[in-house]
């Protein structure tokens, strides 16, 4: 068989067998032959490539798996690159979390503050890996889920050549909520989509061609936001919102929820994170340990397949992915990065124009790209004071002074991760 081989950067990520898996259920049509996990942390390499050999051989794959610490070894001839790096870990996460609710503004993985100072310390390190991608392995495609995923494909298509599909679980999530409402196929759900990551919204759903009723539509949206955003208002937008819209329209209640959990997220995960690896750690464990269960970011795999699958075969699928708008939702710029239905081939990703543009949400849109584009700048620089205007500009801190404390406390604390504010 024809060699066919995929690298993971950050393979040391608790996520990474369910790329073992979703390769094996799709082995007929994406005959992946190899593929190597890379990692900067050797314990946690070791540990993943030991329990994905023994996944691998319960499922009766005959993927061949390496593992490595060199991350040129890993992209040499490889046809396809899986990044799900953590820059600083979930230690770094935790002062996301917890810094900018002193000052009354949510600390969350991607939203806010949070979000931003994720991108400061992810965006350069990816660059980097986009532009070995160029010179290592030219032909590649660049998946990345690693977050924000909107910010960092930003700042890659700004400083390579190289195709990356910036991923999130979310592009499916209005066919889901359809699926799960009225009991339809996933295949005979349509909509259209806008937005940013974490910031979206699906919109004119139809089911076989044909537009939902009233009726079914609020079906779906009971489906949709476990609650996180109020009922009422839903059914005023007539959007499916991402469920992260809480943070915005329920913007008080969602600091004051935050500030009064005795752990935040990135504590919890931590907790998994130990049981879920002393799982993969045991010499007899060959399935998925349970505890994975509890971490919210499964599902990327049926993504990321898809998108390898497209560009393989050529076969054109429909999937959401975080490209460049270059025209197909009106009003915001044509190189930033929107999250957006997109046309994938062997050719590349293609954004596809979204008519009818919710009146009642784009500008929000609109100011949230505003952030991200200053941020994605900052990040390239190392610019305080670019840092300063991306904060005030964020729509959750938008007050000088507030904006001028987060950041004076954040850079401080992420003063090892980013080396271009403390050259
Ligand atoms: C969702 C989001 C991801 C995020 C994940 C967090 O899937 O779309 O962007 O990384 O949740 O899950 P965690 O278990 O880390 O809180």
């Amino acid at each position: 068989m024809k060699p066919l081989k995929i690298a993971v950067i950050g393979a040391g990520s608790s996520y990474t067998p369910e790329i073992i898996e979703e390769l094996t259920r799709r082995r007929e049509k994406l005959p992946v032959t190899h593929i190597t996990l890379m990692d900067i942390d050797p314990h946690r390499l070791e540990i993943m490539e030991g329990f994905c050999r023994r996944f691998a051989a319960h499922l009766g794959s005959d993927l061949q798996i390496e593992a490595t610490l060199d991350r040129q070894e890993a992209l040499s001839g490889a046809r396809f690159v899986l990044t799900q790096i953590r820059v600083g870990g979930n230690a770094q996460r935790i002062l996301d979390e917890k810094i900018p609710l002193k000052y009354g503004v949510i600390g969350q993985e991607t939203t806010g503050p949070g979000g931003m100072f994720k991108a400061l310390r992810t965006i350069p390190p990816m660059v980097e890996i986009a532009q070995d991608v160029e010179k290592y392995c030219p032909q590649a495609w660049i998946i990345n889920y690693a977050n924000p995923t909107g910010m960092i494909a930003e700042a890659v298509h700004r400083r390579s050549k190289v195709t990356i599909a910036g991923l999130c679980a979310g592009g499916y999530f209005p066919r889901d909520h359809a699926v799960q409402a009225l009991g339809v196929s996933p295949e005979s759900v349509q909509y259209n989509y806008f937005g940013l990551n974490h910031l979206n919204f699906g919109y004119n759903l139809q089911v076989d061609g044909i537009s939902l009723t009233d009726e079914q539509f609020d079906q779906v949206l009971a489906a949709a936001t476990w609650g996180s955003v109020a009922a009422e208002l839903l059914h005023n937008l007539r959007l499916v919102p991402s469920p992260y819209l809480r943070y915005y329209f329920h913007r008080e209640q969602a600091v004051a929820d935050a500030a009064a959990k005795p752990l935040t997220r990135g504590e919890q995960v931590q907790q998994i994170e130990q049981e879920v690896f002393q799982a993969y750690a045991d010499p007899t464990q060959t399935t998925k340990p349970e505890a994975l269960k509890q971490r919210g970011g499964g599902g990327y795999s049926e993504i990321a397949l898809n998108v390898m699958e497209a560009a393989y075969t050529n076969q054109p699928q429909w999937i959401v992915i975080n490209a460049p708008n270059g025209g197909a939702v009106a009003g915001l710029p044509e190189e930033a990065v929107l999250e957006v239905p997109c046309m994938v081939n062997a050719s590349g990703i293609f954004p596809l124009r979204q008519a009818n543009i919710p009146k009642s949400v784009w500008g929000l849109v609109a100011a949230v790209k505003n952030y991200e584009q200053l941020t994605v700048e900052a990040a390239l620089s190392g610019n305080r004071d670019t840092a300063l205007l991306a904060l005030l500009a964020h729509p959750l801190v938008g007050d000088y002074h507030k904006a001028e404390a987060i950041l004076a406390e954040m850079l401080e604390a992420n003063r090892q991760f980013l080396p271009q504010f403390y050259p």
